[in-house]
Parts: C-alpha cells; sequence; structure tokens
C-alpha cells in the first residue's frame, strides 16, 4: 500500500472513531485561551481528573450541566479532592456564560 493510500485510510479511521463517540466538536480556541489542557486531560487524570471521568460521573446527574457552568465561571467547593479548580482571572480571563455553556457540554459529550 502506498504513503497516499494508507494516510486516506487513517484519515477515514479517525473520522469514523470521533462519529461514534458522538462527541461535541472541541472548541479548541476556548480550550487553548483558558488552558483546560494545562491540568486535564481527555482520558488520563493528570493533575486534574480526565474530562471522561467528568462525563462518566455526572452522566445521570440532572442539572450537571448548569451546576458545572456556574462552577467553572464562579467557582465552588472541590468535588474530587482538596484541590479547587482555579478561577477564570487565574486561567485565561473572564468566561462568558456562552463560552462556559460551549465548555461544559464539550466535556460532557467525552
Ligand atoms: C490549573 C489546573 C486546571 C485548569 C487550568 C483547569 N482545570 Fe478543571 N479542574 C481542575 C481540578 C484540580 C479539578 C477538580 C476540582 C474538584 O475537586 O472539584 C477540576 C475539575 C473540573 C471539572 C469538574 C468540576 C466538578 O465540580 O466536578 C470540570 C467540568 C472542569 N474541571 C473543566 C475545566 C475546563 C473546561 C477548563 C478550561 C476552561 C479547566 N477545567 C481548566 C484543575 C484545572
Amino acid at each position: 500500500m502506498n504513503v497516499l493510500s494508507r494516510n486516506y485510510l487513517v484519515a477515514c479511521a479517525g473520522f469514523v472513531l470521533a462519529a461514534a463517540a458522538h462527541a461535541a466538536p472541541e472548541p479548541a480556541a476556548l480550550v487553548d485561551q483558558h488552558h483546560c489542557m494545562f491540568c486535564h486531560t481527555r482520558d488520563a487524570p493528570f493533575l486534574a481528573p480526565s474530562f471522561q471521568q467528568i462525563a462518566e460521573r455526572y452522566r445521570d446527574v440532572p442539572n450537571a450541566q448548569f451546576m458545572l457552568e456556574h462552577k467553572l465561571r464562579l467557582g465552588g467547593k472541590a468535588h474530587w479532592g482538596d484541590t479547587p479548580m482555579p478561577l477564570p482571572a487565574d486561567r485565561g480571563g473572564p468566561l462568558s456564560p456562552e463560552d462556559a455553556h460551549t465548555l461544559v457540554q464539550w466535556v460532557l459529550s467525552q
């Protein structure tokens, strides 16, 4: 198989996997601006719970989306350990309600 067709296959496989997971598209600019991946990863707990753990924990919790948007913007007590998440001002600047909504929707879809 030549390199071109192999790349094509890899690209297709990636597309199928992404579609199968029903993940919301990553709001990459926001994630960068607020340094989410400085502490979180998608699937491995690091300085913070992974986004998959978070999605798993809140899958059946009513109002989780609302609660997490609020927490992302204004802070709140820690749910995973002793270390609370830093406030937006210490991450990358103020976070609008719309941006918080987009980010939480994306996290919960992982
Ligand atoms: C400086 C490190 C750091 C950064 C940057 C960071 N987080 Fe976190 N995050 C944490 C820690 C630590 C926790 C666990 C806090 C707790 O116990 O509730 C956490 C928890 C969370 C939770 C779950 C909160 C809960 O109540 O269960 C969500 C959702 C989340 N982060 C999303 C994000 C998003 C989205 C961003 C980017 C806008 C982000 N985090 C940036 C450290 C960070």
